[in-house]
C-alpha cells in the first residue's frame, strides 16, 4: 500500500481513537459523507473559527459579521444560478450500478499518469544523487514526457467537454479504457448533469408546502442582507461582511473522509468594492489569505496558488489556495472576483434595488465583490492531519504526537499529579480552578507520569504541568513542552503567563 495511504488512514483512525471526529450515526453504521466532531473535535474546530473571525472581523474595522439562516426564499438559488447550472457531471456503469463524477474518473486517470512520471523521477533521483537535475530531466527524458504531456491532453479534453459537450466526456472515458474503479467493467451510460442542492419543504400540508434548498454556500446570505447591513452599520465602500455556518451538498463522490462532505461549515467573507477596483483588492485578499494560513505555522511549502484560467460566468478573476493534504495538494480555499453579478441578479429577481450610494462619487452604483471562501472542514483536516506526526526519540522508542499550532489546540494544558495521595490531587485541581477561567484545562490522574505525557502528545495538549512533592515544599511545578519535551521548574504563579505567550490570538496573528 502506498506510503500516502497509510498515513490518511492513521490520520482518520487517529481522529476517531482520540475523541475529534466520529462517522455520524455509527451505531447504524454512519452516514456516507456526514460526520460528527467529538469531544476534541468540537474545541478544535471552535479555535479554527475563531482564529478566522477575529483575524477577518475583529481586526478590520471595516468588516462586519453576519448569521444568517440556513433556509432561505427558493428564488435565491433561481437568481444565484445555483438552480440551473450547479450540477455534477455523472456516469453510471450499467453492469455495476454503480454513478460515477465523470470529471473525477477522468481526473483519477490523469493523475495516475502523474504517479508514473514521479516514480520515474524518485528512480533517477536516487540513481543520480546530488547530480540530479529534476527539471531537465522532466523535460528530457521520453518516458516521463509522454506521461505528463499525456496528462495535460486529457485534462485539456475534459475542460473543453465539461463545458462544451458532455458526450465528449464520455467519448474520452471511453477512448482511455477506464473502467469502474470497483467491478472493471466499461459499460457506461451517457453522463448526464445532476444537481447538488438538498431540496427540502416549508408548511404543514403537501398541497400549500413550499420547495426549499438547504443552503449550499453562505454566501447568498451576504448578499441579500447586503443593503440592510450597509444601512443599519453606516458602511462605506470598501467594506466587507463575513459569516460562518453549515452549507449542504449532495456530493456524488464524497471520500477522502471530511474532505468532500454532504454537510460542511464555510468561512465566508465577501468585500463590497467600487466597480473598477475589484483586481486591486482581489489581489489584496489573495495575499492577505495566503499570509493567515502561513501564520499557522504548518509549511510555507504545503501552499500553493491554482489561478483559474477558465472562469466561472460571474467571475472575472478566481484563484485557489491549494493546501498538500495527505492524498495530494487539493483546494482549501477561494478567492474569487464575482463582479456584480450576485447583487445585480438579485436586484432583477427581487424588484428591489440594491445600490449604494457614493457620498465620494455622488453617485448610485452596484458594488463589485471580491469574495473570500474557506471550508472549515477543510482547514480542521489541514491542521490535523499535517500535525499529526511519529517520532523515533533518542531512547529508541517512539511516539505519536500531534504538533498542533497551540493557538487551536483544544486543550492548552494538563495538570498531572506525580502520585494520587499526599495532597498532590488536591494542588493540581487548585491549579485548574484558577487557570480554567482563561484556558481549556485538563487533570489526569491516571496511569504512570510517561504514559499520561503520551496521551497528551496525541491529543496536541502543548503543556503538561506535574505537581510532585517538591510543589509541597516550594509551591513550583514542572512544565513540559509538547514539541520538545523539555521540562521547566517554574513557580505556581508563572504558568498563567508562560501558557499565554503560547497560546494568544494575538500573538499568533502578529505573525501575519
Ligand atoms: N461561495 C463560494 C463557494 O462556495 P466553493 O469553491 O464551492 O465556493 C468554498 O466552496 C470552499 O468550501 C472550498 O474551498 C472548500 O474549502 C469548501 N467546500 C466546498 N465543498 C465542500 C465539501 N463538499 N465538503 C467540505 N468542504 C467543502
Amino acid at each position: 500500500m502506498a506510503k500516502q495511504e497509510d498515513i490518511f488512514k492513521n490520520v482518520v483512525s487517529h481522529a476517531k481513537e482520540y475523541g475529534f471526529i466520529f462517522p455520524s450515526s455509527e451505531v447504524y453504521d454512519g452516514l456516507s459523507a456526514v460526520y460528527d466532531y467529538a469531544q476534541n473535535g468540537v474545541e478544535l474546530k471552535k479555535n479554527i473559527r475563531e482564529y478566522w473571525w477575529k483575524s477577518m472581523v475583529q481586526m478590520n474595522e471595516n468588516i462586519v459579521g453576519l448569521d444568517a439562516a440556513i433556509l432561505m426564499h427558493p428564488t435565491t438559488w433561481k437568481a444565484s444560478g445555483h438552480v440551473d447550472a450547479f450540477n455534477d457531471p455523472l456516469i453510471d456503469n450499467k453492469d455495476s450500478k454503480k454513478r460515477y463524477r465523470a470529471d473525477t474518473l477522468v481526473e483519477d486517470y490523469a493523475e495516475k499518469l502523474n504517479q508514473k512520471a514521479e516514480k520515474e523521477i524518485e528512480k533517477a533521483k536516487a540513481r543520480f544523487g546530488d547530480a540530479f537535475n529534476r527539471e531537465e530531466f522532466v523535460t528530457t527524458n521520453a518516458r516521463v514526457v509522454e506521461y505528463l504531456s499525456k496528462k495535460e491532453e486529457i485534462l485539456a479534453r475534459l475542460a473543453k467537454g465539461m463545458t462544451d459537450d458532455l458526450q465528449d466526456v464520455k467519448a474520452l472515458i471511453e477512448e482511455l479504457g477506464i473502467a469502474d474503479p470497483e467491478t472493471g467493467s466499461k459499460n457506461w451510460t451517457d453522463v448526464k448533469q445532476f444537481n447538488l442542492m438538498f431540496g427540502t419543504k416549508l408548511g404543514a400540508s403537501a398541497e400549500s408546502a413550499m420547495d426549499l434548498y438547504l443552503r449550499p454556500e453562505t454566501a447568498q446570505g451576504i448578499f441579500v442582507n447586503f443593503l440592510n447591513v450597509q444601512k443599519s452599520g453606516r458602511m462605506k465602500v470598501p467594506f466587507g461582511i463575513a459569516q460562518t455556518g453549515k452549507a449542504f451538498r449532495n456530493e456524488i463522490v464524497a471520500r477522502q473522509f471530511i474532505f468532500r462532505m454532504r454537510e460542511f461549515e464555510q468561512m465566508e467573507m465577501q468585500f463590497f468594492v467600487r466597480p473598477g477596483e475589484e483586481m486591486q483588492w482581489y489581489h489584496h485578499w489573495k495575499e492577505t489569505r495566503l499570509k493567515w494560513h502561513l501564520s499557522l505555522g504548518l509549511g510555507k511549502e504545503n501552499y500553493r496558488f491554482h489561478d483559474h484560467e477558465k472562469l466561472a460566468h460571474y467571475a472575472n478573476a478566481a484563484a485557489d489556495i491549494e493546501f498538500n493534504f495527505p492524498f495530494g495538494f487539493k483546494e482549501l480555499e477561494g478567492i474569487h472576483s464575482r463582479t456584480d453579478f450576485d447583487l445585480k441578479a438579485h436586484e432583477e429577481y427581487s424588484g428591489r434595488k440594491l445600490q449604494y450610494f457614493d457620498p465620494e462619487l455622488n453617485e448610485n452604483y452596484v458594488p463589485y465583490v471580491v469574495e473570500t471562501s474557506v471550508g472549515l472542514d477543510r482547514m480542521f483536516l489541514a491542521v490535523f492531519a499535517t500535525s499529526l506526526q511519529e517520532e523515533t526519540l533518542e531512547d529508541g522508542s517512539e511516539r505519536t504526537v500531534l504538533k498542533l499550532p497551540a493557538v487551536l489546540a483544544p486543550t492548552k494544558a494538563a495538570v498531572l499529579p506525580l502520585v494520587k495521595k499526599d495532597g498532590l490531587p488536591e494542588i493540581s485541581k487548585k491549579i485548574i480552578e484558577d487557570l480554567k477561567w482563561d484556558f481549556n484545562v485538563a487533570y489526569d490522574e491516571k496511569d504512570a507520569v510517561g504514559r499520561r505525557y503520551r496521551r497528551q502528545d496525541a491529543l496536541g495538549t502543548p503543556f503538561c504541568i506535574t505537581v510532585d512533592h517538591q510543589t509541597l515544599e516550594d509551591e513550583t511545578v514542572t512544565i513540559r513542552h509538547r514539541d520538545t519535551m523539555k521540562q521547566d521548574r517554574v513557580k505556581i504563579t508563572e504558568l498563567r503567563g508562560i501558557i499565554e505567550n503560547e497560546v494568544s490570538m494575538k500573538n499568533w496573528l502578529m505573525k501575519m
